[in-house]
């Protein structure tokens, strides 16, 4: 069964590439490349055997997304990360967020709903959440008004989805929304490869703790928390992957209760920012070099999942503990620095 993967040499995506092969499902990824490289389907083959089809295609052209579905008739699902998904830039280039998140997924909906039978998992976020009233954050919880154009683009392209399904009862459709994907495949064949300083808290700090970095900024400590600093549900990108592959399942094998479904993915543990540090400096065995500074404007002060309708009602729940997706991400970067231990 031929399953669609579109920003398939990404991060999160390329992990989900792997866990599909090892299920069995034949692999295309489209990926245009602008935050990926093609060396990745390297990693992939390396671990799973199995080299899938790839196709360099920029989804923001409409023929080309056109003519990929006219020669892929066979495609039995679409799970779609291709995304921009820079916090920061999208405030500065939002028609960029907007042309390359919105329209993308526009033009592909629209390639769906001309098929008799379309299965789509789209990649949102815990973003749509904002800063949420309650912890943990359940499904129900409501969606605030975005604090970035990227946070927006999550939550129209549910909108965009709900009323696509709303009116084709042959289109179904979950979206998934993440907390903090973060680590490695422990081959260490894949892995987070941010192009320029990381955004993201762990890879600054294996960045630092690699020599990369001279040190990492602690964005505020006076945060109403345990020790002061922000609260995330930091999730093993394997763990992540493997709840694709078991959401687009549930669409194939047509156990979905509506046409559209949204489930939360995290672990349902909260961790601190120096909680996340001292779990480094544990994996590594270093002391990581770090300073506190002031608050990263947008920062929200809390946010982990509640799990219990991906656990009960998808049947899918994370493995993995901080420690071990840490120890994943310090193996991946020793590995493409080529530390020796
Ligand atoms: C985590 C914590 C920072 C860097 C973002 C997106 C979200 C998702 C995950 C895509 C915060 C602190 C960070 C640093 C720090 N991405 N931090 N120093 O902001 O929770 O979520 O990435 O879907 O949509 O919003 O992740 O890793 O940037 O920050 O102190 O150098 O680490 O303040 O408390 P975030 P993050």
């Amino acid at each position: 069964m031929k399953i669609l993967v579109t920003g398939g040499l990404g991060f999160i995506g390329s992990h989900t590439v792997v866990e599909l092969q090892n299920k069995g499902f034949n692999v295309i990824i489209i990926d245009d490349c602008s935050n990926a490289d093609e060396k990745v389907l390297e990693g992939i083959k390396s671990i799973s055997g199995k080299m899938p089809e790839f196709e360099k295609i920029d989804l923001k052209e409409k023929d080309k997304v056109e003519d990929f579905f006219k020669r892929h008739e066979d495609v039995k699902g679409v799970i779609h990360f291709a995304a921009s998904k820079a916090v920061g830039e999208s405030v500065q280039e939002p028609l960029k967020y907007y042309e390359n998140n919105i329209g993308t997924l526009v033009y592909i909906l629209k390639e769906l709903s001309k098929k008799n039978n379309a299965n789509f998992i789209f990649s949102s976020s815990c973003t749509v959440y904002g800063q949420a009233d309650e912890m943990p954050i359940t499904e129900s919880a409501p969606v605030k008004t975005a604090e970035s154009p990227y946070g927006n683009t999550k939550q129209m392209g549910e909108e965009i989805i709900f009323d696509t399904c709303k009116v084709n009862a042959d289109l179904k459709a979950i979206s998934l929304r993440y907390f903090n994907p973060m680590g490695a495949h422990p081959s260490a064949k894949i892995g987070e490869l941010p192009i320029g300083v990381p955004q993201n808290l762990v890879p600054f700090i294996t960045q630092t703790g690699a020599g990369l970095r001279d040190e990492l900024s602690v964005f505020g400590d006076d945060y109403p928390t345990s020790d002061g600093t922000c609260i995330r549900d930091y999730i093993h990108v394997v763990d992540l992957a493997k709840a694709h592959v078991v959401a687009l399942t549930r669409l194939l094998e047509d156990k979905n209760e509506s046409n559209y479904e949204v489930f939360n993915v995290g672990t349902g543990t909260g961790s601190s920012v120096l909680e996340v540090i001292a779990s480094f400096e544990k994996a590594s065995g270093k002391k990581l070099n770090y300073k506190i500074v002031a608050r990263r404007a947008g920062d929200i002060i809390s946010a982990y999942a509640d799990t219990t309708k991906a656990n009960t009602i998808l049947g899918w729940k994370a493995e993995s503990t901080l420690d071990e997706a840490m120890q994943s991400a310090w193996d991946w970067e020793k590995k493409i620095r080529k530390i020796q231990d």
